[in-house]
């Protein structure tokens, strides 16, 4: 068995190790055909909380029961933005702390479309489980020589790596891409050069909020070939997957927002991409939207207010509810317990659950 191969690879924050922070290549031993993991973008402290908070079935406060009917595993992005944003430490920081706050999720933490040397960096920081090196942009061969070498490094500490084949619409990062379908035989051959423990395929989708003009959906045709060309049960990754609902862009709107002609991947789409072998769906800019919508109603609905709080505890609240939706729409929900147990290799604890306490 090789070091990634470790259910309970895992993880030094800081002084301790933490078993709950797991690899993503843990939790989609689990899922692997059956569901989707969701992959949720943190940038600040709100967001953070109402993530937790939703993944563990509490939808008011920190407080609440864990509800192991609707509990979730689920992966927490960060990308070079995000640790741009405040400082990467302080995100860090904010993610060891809810680790104490919530210590019944199981979760494993993720660099989002990283560049070399920001993989590095995260592979020395020691707090990330999962990197993803998205050479993408770059021909086949680069592509291949750049992520082997972070497998290389990643692999050596125990950490598993993403990368990206094909290339989605929309904007990632700083790339504007143009959609280049990923090639199965092409992902059959960059698995097996690079030792990658999973791949982005492109299959339709595109980041952000405008994904789709007219009728087009996700190319199952694509997927199902790409499945077939790789190794048996070897996890794929669909990006740029969030729903941009209906709903939530109306309330924008309504509220004073300009979002014309938003659209995203239809969520019924997420279990049959499961069944093909997805197991990790990215969301990120639904995130967005329904910060945005709480915000734009909250200062709308009290022009006298200008205190951050009670928006900010209305959107913790709204995002958890919004996070226990997807869950269900992913699959995953209710699936928490299951993963704790197959962590634990099956002991029940002395509670009468499979908490391992
Ligand atoms: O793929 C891009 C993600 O949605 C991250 O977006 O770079 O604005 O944080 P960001
Ligand atoms: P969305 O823009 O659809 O949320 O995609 C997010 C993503 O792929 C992050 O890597
Ligand atoms: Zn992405």
């Amino acid at each position: 068995m090789g070091h990634t191969d470790s259910i309970f690879a895992l993880l030094k924050t800081g002084e301790s190790n933490n078993p709950m922070i797991v690899t993503t290549k843990d939790l989609f031993q689990h899922a692997y055909g059956k569901y989707a993991v969701g992959a949720y973008n943190i940038n600040n402290l709100e967001q953070t909380v109402g993530l937790f908070r939703g993944n563990l079935g509490k939808k008011g406060a920190n407080e609440d029961p864990v509800d192991g009917k609707i509990s979730a595993p689920f992966i927490i992005q960060i990308s070079r933005g995000a640790r741009a944003y405040s400082d990467k430490r302080m995100l860090e920081a904010l993610i060891r702390s809810a680790d104490q706050v919530f210590p019944e999720a199981v979760f494993a933490v993720h660099l989002d479309h990283g560049t070399e040397e920001a993989c590095y960096d995260c592979i020395d920081s020691g707090f990330y489980s999962s990197v993803m090196i998205d050479a993408s942009h770059h021909e086949f061969a680069e592509n291949v020589a750049t992520t082997k070498r972070v497998v290389d490094k990643a692999h050596a500490k125990g950490i598993v790596v993403e990368a990206e084949l094909g290339q989605l619409g929309g904007v990632e990062e700083d790339v504007v891409g143009s959609v280049k379908l990923t090639d199965p035989a092409q992902a059959a051959e960059f698995i097996e050069k690079t030792g990658v423990d999973s791949l982005a395929v492109a299959i339709g989708t595109s980041h952000g909020a405008f994904k789709f003009s007219g009728k087009q959906g996700l190319h199952f045709d694509v997927l199902e070939k790409i499945q077939k060309a790789i190794p048996k049960n070897f996890p794929l990754v669909m990006h740029g997957s969030s729903s941009v609902p209906h709903e939530w862009v109306e309330r924008i709107n309504k509220a004073g927002g300009k979002l014309k002609d938003a659209s995203g991947v239809d969520e019924k789409q997420y279990l049959p991409a499961a069944k093909l072998g997805v197991t990790k769906i990215n969301i990120d800019t639904d995130g967005r939207l329904v910060w945005c919508a709480i915000h734009r109603e909250h200062f709308r609905d009290k022009p006298e207010d200008f205190d951050l709080r009670p928006a900010g505890k209305t959107f913790m609240q709204a995002y958890a509810e919004y996070i226990i939706h997807k869950n269900e729409m992913l699959g995953s929900t209710g699936q928490l317990e299951g993963v704790r147990s197959a962590l634990s290799g099956g002991k029940k604890s002395a509670c009468g659950c499979c908490c391992g306490k």
